[in-house]
């Protein structure tokens, strides 16, 4: 047998209500919601043939390079995907990947490479006829996804998802995210998101650590709870698109995840001056201005602008008349709202 290629473009995305703690298998502890991207994105090729004798399962280059340390999570993707597939365990890999966006930049490299890779495993499967865990592809790629990295769960899909049971959405799924743009208003559909750089260092705290913070926190039940409650909110916001009411629980949630952290075993503190900096200076420009700019924040000190894409030169000229100086070498990568994955 020849070998064949599959290659998949996924998306990275940005939650506005955060998965912030996990069970076993990597299920959520709490529902989350996220856009996906448009220019941050991973590309990825998977070369496959019929596996020899002592041959490797995979092989696997980052932009053109062997990179050692994304190889645990790559294999055990792989571990993941022949659990569900046994069949694919047959063929050895050749895995090629890159990124569309700057490394450390807070911007979730795991949630587009374990999509894509899942996209492109599930996609294997699917021509093989194997039959898909969920039934259906997407969601079975991001069953996948979710073994790999939980955010990479919502990055199967373009626009709105929702990953996490919830008493507001009852389709949604510990197990794997799904689509919800159906129930959003048109005009939320356009969102910018411009990522404003406080550091691009390495993170201090990695997701897992992170995650693991919430086994212990006094706190973890109340937020848990919390959690749903807002995703509540910010569905019913997103029905009627209430901008206002929208913007004020994705902020109030973003500031819970940080205040969850300092209520932490560690107490981490993951936000620098210029994050508050950042913070202040935009809901200054808020009320001044009356523009609809809000801000959401990851595991990390760089801020989310979120603003609907019809005032995107309004906000590049306040980031740009005030918000500068604050970031490491003025850099802020523009990035909205994304139509999701498709094959390369
Ligand atoms: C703060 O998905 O990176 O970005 O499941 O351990 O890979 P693992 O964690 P990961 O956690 C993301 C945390 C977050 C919030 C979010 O994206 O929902």
């Amino acid at each position: 047998m020849a070998t064949q290629t599959l290659a998949f473009s996924a998306p990275s995305n940005i939650a506005l209500i955060k998965y912030w703690g996990k069970g076993i298998n990597q299920t959520p502890k709490n529902p989350s919601l996220s856009f996906s991207l448009k220019n941050a994105v991973t590309k990825t090729s998977l070369d496959f043939l019929k596996k020899e004798e002592g041959q490797a399962a995979f092989t696997f280059s980052f932009e053109g390079k062997s990179e050692r340390k994304f190889h645990p999570k790559i294999e055990s993707l792989f571990a993941s995907a022949f659990e569900l597939y046994p069949t694919l365990a047959d063929y050895s890999f050749q895995l090629q990947s890159e990124n569309t966006f700057p490394h450390s930049t807070g911007i979730a490299s795991s949630a587009s490479s374990m999509a894509a890779l899942s996209l492109c495993l599930t996609s294997l499967a699917k021509n093989l006829h194997l039959p898909l865990v969920t039934g259906e592809f997407l969601s079975s790629a991001s069953f996948l996804a979710r073994l790999g990295s939980g955010s990479a769960a919502r990055s199967t899909y373009g626009g709105f998802t929702i990953w996490g049971r919830t008493r507001h959405y009852p389709q949604a799924s510990d197990e794997y995210a799904i689509d919800v743009n159906e129930m959003v208003h048109s005009s939320m559909k356009k969102l910018g998101d411009s990522i404003l750089i406080v550091s691009s260092k390495e993170k201090t705290l990695g997701s897992s650590a992170g995650h693991r913070l919430m086994n212990d926190n006094p706190y973890a039940n109340t937020r848990f709870l919390q959690a749903d409650v807002l995703m509540g909110e910010l569905l019913s916001s997103m029905k009627t698109g209430d901008f206002e009411k929208w913007g004020e629980i994705v902020e109030k949630e973003a500031l819970g995840l940080h205040a969850l952290m300092l209520l932490s075993e560690s107490s981490p503190i993951l936000l620098k001056p210029a994050s508050l900096e950042l913070i202040t200076l935009i809901r200054e420009f808020r009320k001044e201005s009356s523009l609809p700019v809000y801000f959401t924040i990851d595991a990390g000190p760089n801020i989310h602008l979120l603003y609907p894409l019809e005032i995107k030169s309004k906000v590049q000229q306040f980031i740009t008349d005030r918000c500068l100086k604050h970031l490491e070498n003025a850099m802020v990568i523009h990035d909205e709202i994304g139509p999701g994955p498709y094959s390369l």
